[in-house]
């Protein structure tokens, strides 16, 4: 293994600029080759971070010994790419949700298994510091016994017609918190019932404008994950300031029988709000890839460094593929219950 470990990247699209930055400022890896079906894509992406340009992952694996590969394409496809890793022994950090489906992650696990090659999910909320703290504090019995816990997710829709046929509201949003709700009170889930509001995001691009999901947990605690694409978007599109990305409508809340624990990164909470004659209000992301004097830092930044440690010491992933089945599990579950318009059983 060299100093610096080579790192493939699959996919040059919005997450994937962003692994590509990451990699090309740290210290510990070298951003080995990007591989993308849109050449232009893939070159431009190289041209600006580095690394060998491909258009087809079979190639990029036969021609370049890598140490890790960040899978950052649709999951449409992500376990065709998980195959061809596994096949030339490349340990993985996979981006969410690791599959659309099922049979999609034992698919995932089946090949990396026969292999012995690590794989990582990119649940980039793990990496969050607000929802680790919640999940500490809630672990360390603030709330007591848990009663309802409630994730909001919401974004303006610029960006949704990338998804367009490919994925869904439910796989590009919720599962985030499918996973963070499965995380923090972890007790098996009996039913799910999810109800879709479809006005013009769904007309443009068929994804749901916003789906309201509740979770019934075996020991009578409730959740609610909320996933939408209706904030107006003169709240997220914006030039100025050219350093900021857009924030959210994000909150997670926790109630139980002694107390509450909240991480509000709402509409009323955001930290840096900016308002200017020209272009009126707009919240900055400090969340998931900030950028702090010239480098991409939070949590996505945190998940890279963690799967690189991964590789270079070994041990278990901090989020693999147990927590990635049971997030496309409830998402799959949910998507049963807004096809037929009916709560879900589910075994736990
Ligand atoms: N962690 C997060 O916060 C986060 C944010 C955005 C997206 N994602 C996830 O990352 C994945 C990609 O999303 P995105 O928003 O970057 O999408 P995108 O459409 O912007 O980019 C996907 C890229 O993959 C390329 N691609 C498609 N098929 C390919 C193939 N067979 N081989 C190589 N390249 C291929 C496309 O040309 C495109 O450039 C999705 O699973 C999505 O849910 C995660």
């Amino acid at each position: 293994m060299s100093a610096r470990l080579r790192i493939g990247l699959i996919g040059a699209g919005a997450i994937g600029a962003f692994h590509a930055r990451i990699l090309a400022e740290s210290a510990d890896a070298e951003l080995a080759a990007i591989c993308d079906v849109d050449v232009t894509r893939g070159r431009d992406l190289a041209a600006r971070f580095g690394g060998a340009a491909f258009s087809d992952a079979a190639a990029m694996f036969a021609d370049l010994p890598l140490d890790g590969v960040i899978i950052a394409s649709p999951e449409t496809v992500h376990a065709e790419h998980a195959r061809l890793a596994a096949a030339a022994g490349v340990p993985m950090l996979i981006e969410k949700p690791l599959a659309p489906d099922l049979a999609g992650i034992a698919e995932i696990r089946a090949t990396a298994k026969a292999a012995g090659v690590p794989v990582m999910a990119g649940h980039v909320e793990r990496f969050e510091i607000g929802a680790a703290q919640l999940k500490a504090a809630v672990a360390e019995g603030i709330c007591g016994r848990v009663v309802t816990i409630a994730a909001r997710r919401q974004f303006v829709a610029a960006d949704t017609p990338r998804f367009k046929g490919l994925s869904t509201t439910l796989r590009i949003l919720g599962v985030h918190d499918f996973d963070l709700v499965a995380w923090i009170h972890p007790v098996p889930v009996v039913e799910i019932y999810a109800a879709a509001g479809r006005g013009r995001i769904f007309e443009e691009t068929g994804l749901d404008d916003h789906v309201m999901t509740t979770i019934r947990f075996a020991d009578g605690a409730i959740g609610l994950v909320e996933s939408g694409w209706t904030l107006p978007a003169s709240y997220g599109v914006f030039a100025t300031p050219a350093s900021w990305s857009p924030a959210g409508n994000n909150r997670l809340d926790v109630f139980g029988s002694a107390g509450m624990v909240s991480n509000d990164m709402s509409l009323r909470g955001q930290q840096l709000i900016a308002i200017d004659e020209a272009a009126g209000f707009r919240a900055a992301g400090l969340r998931h890839q900030p950028v702090l004097n010239g480098r991409v830092t939070g949590a996505l930044a945190e998940e890279v460094a963690a799967f690189l440690r991964l590789i270079r010491d070994g041990g278990e992933p901090i989020v693999g593929l147990d927590d990635a089945e049971r997030a496309v599990r409830l998402t799959v579950a949910a998507e049963a219950s807004l096809a037929s318009g009916l709560p879900v059983r589910l075994d736990g």
